[in-house]
């Protein structure tokens, strides 16, 4: 069932969404060489509870038996690293790496989730173009995220848009919709057919999340059994924004 917000509850989402997006700006001010990704954890951990939230990626279960609740405020996924990177004091950034940040906040019972991936110090011009082409396939879904269109249509303009500029989105993982929980009906897979799917109304809070191969679409899992990486160690991107369908163009909440 997907949820309709309340104008209530679209304040506290924007709220949530706010820090998220405060902390992602204190992100890209400090992501420099030599920063460990442990450090990066800290602050935004300390900015999220300054502004009265809680991380909520911080203690969440893992879906499979055996495997630890994630330890962290913030995912810290370098290079290879497609998501859910655990952040750690032996991991220093070093020029020419990419980043990817992923956290949640959760306010007053509602969440906001927000990803980016930093480009550390100087990168190469394949790395640029890939955070480019990933940030970029996130506003050519959003394109329709409107009332009148479909989950599909959002889920198959990423996908195109992707593999016209020769990479690749990860299948495993999706969007999703977001409120009271961090993840919420709708599923919104990055490739899809137009047409099909739930379709968007109105007051539906979506994280539409892009995550992007520069080679293969292959992905494993590291023993951590959280680490998602590349198969064949090629890059990847991730960026991610929760926005509020409305009657026009959709809201993007977690960009101030
Ligand atoms: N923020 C992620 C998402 O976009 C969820 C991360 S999983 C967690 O759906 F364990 F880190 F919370
Ligand atoms: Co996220």
């Amino acid at each position: 069932m997907i949820e309709i917000k309340s104008k209530r509850e679209i304040e506290l989402i924007k709220e949530a969404c706010r820090i998220v997006a405060l902390v992602h700006k204190k992100m890209e001010e400090i992501i420099k060489p030599g920063i460990s990704t442990y450090e990066l954890d800290q602050i935004a951990e300390s900015i999220i509870r300054e502004n009265g939230g809680i991380p909520a990626q911080k203690g969440y279960p893992s879906y499979q038996k055996g495997v630890m609740d994630f330890p962290s405020t913030i995912c810290a996924s370098v290079n290879d690293e497609v998501i859910h990177g655990i952040p750690s004091k032996r991991v220093h950034l070093k020029t020419g790496d990419i980043v990817s940040i992923d956290l949640v906040a959760l306010k007053n019972g509602y969440h906001g989730d927000a990803a980016r991936t930093y480009i550390v110090g100087e990168a190469s011009s394949e790395a640029k173009r890939l955070v480019e082409v990933t940030r970029q396939a996130f506003f050519e879904g959003i394109k329709f995220a409107k009332p009148g269109y479909r989950i599909g249509d959002i889920s198959h303009a990423i996908g195109e848009y992707v593999s016209k500029n020769g990479y690749s989105v990860v299948k495993e993982f999706q969007g999703h919709g977001i409120g009271l929980k961090m993840h919420e009906d709708p599923g919104i897979p990055n490739y899809g057919k137009e047409g099909r799917g739930p379709r968007i109304e109105k007051g539906m809070t979506l994280a539409i999340e892009p995550m992007v191969i520069a080679g293969k679409s292959d992905i494993c899992e590291l023993e951590d059994g959280w680490t998602i990486v590349t198969e064949d160690g090629s890059l990847s991107a991730h960026y991610e924004n929760t926005i509020l369908v409305t009657e026009n163009e959709p809201k993007v909440l977690t960009i101030l």
